[in-house]
């Protein structure tokens, strides 16, 4: 049986990683996309090293041409798309909303919401012309289902994350495509680590607030992910799944 395509965006590191390495234990071909190479490497080692099948592709989401190639090659090389899980993104820093810097905000909006609507455009495109259509998992966040103190720029693209998601579930339902979020809590990755370092008292608040009591696990996330990219979740779509612990309950 031929195995299914998924690009995962940003799987040089976090939960993006995982993601790649769960969907390749579940059989599929992972196109391992980031823009740091090191890491996307690793990423491409660990699943071969695991029996899995990857491959990698370097793509920044927030230019548009380099999209297109990343979509255009997968399709040309591999025959199909069937599952894209939009997961690159930047935290930006911890500022009030009137000393957060323009430049900042610009390239926060570049990557997380700019680049989620340059991949959207180029799945849905393949998508629609494929018989089993497709799925596509946007990784939003808590901070795109509510406030976000301190991380304006960050909770502006998330829920713009989530206003996409709903109107693609929306329009192209019919096709056999199904576009889903997943908002997280503050997970254990490389940038949920950086932006808590900058604020130890805040950093255990937030942990407190979690019913759990602890902060989430890419696996954990990553799970999530592949249950929305597979069968199981057949008739699941334009949904926002909070994966946090019971934070937002
Ligand atoms: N960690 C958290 O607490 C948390 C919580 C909610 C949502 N998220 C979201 O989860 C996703 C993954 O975050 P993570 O925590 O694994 O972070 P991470 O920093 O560990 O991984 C992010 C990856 O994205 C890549 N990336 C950054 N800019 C890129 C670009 N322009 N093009 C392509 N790749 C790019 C990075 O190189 C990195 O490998 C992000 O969208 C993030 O906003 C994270």
């Amino acid at each position: 049986m031929k195995h299914k395509i998924a690009i995962v965006t940003g799987s040089g590191s976090g939960i993006g990683r995982a993601t790649a390495l769960l969907l390749a234990k579940k059989k599929f071909t992972v196109i391992v996309s980031d823009i740091n190479e090191d890491g996307m490497m690793e990423t491409d080692d660990i699943i071969r090293s695991a029996g899995g099948t990857a491959h990698v592709h370097m793509c920044d989401v927030s230019e548009k041409d380099q999209v297109a190639d990343l979509f255009k090659t997968t399709k040309s090389t591999h025959g199909s798309i069937d599952a894209v899980v939009n997961n690159a993104g930047v935290g930006g820093v911890f500022a009030f909303t009137h000393q957060y810097e323009d430049d900042l905000y610009d390239k926060v909006i570049a990557v997380n919401q700019t680049g989620v609507w340059y991949c959207m455009k180029q799945a849905l495109l393949i998508m629609k012309e494929q018989r089993d259509g497709g799925t596509i998992v946007n990784v939003s966040s808590l901070a795109g289902i509510g406030a976000a103190p301190m991380m304006s720029a960050y909770a502006a693209s998330k829920h713009a994350v989530i206003g996409l998601t709903k109107t693609a579930a929306a329009e192209y339902g019919k096709f056999n495509i199904r576009v889903n979020a997943v908002c997280p809590t503050v997970i254990d990755t490389p940038m949920g680590q950086s932006l808590l370092s900058t604020n130890e008292e805040l950093a255990t608040r937030m942990k407190y607030s979690i019913p759990m009591k602890r902060f989430g696990e890419s696996e954990e996330v990553a799970e999530v992910i592949a249950w929305l990219s597979s069968k199981s979740s057949s008739f699941v779509n334009g949904q926002e799944i909070r994966v946090d612990g019971g934070q937002k309950a």
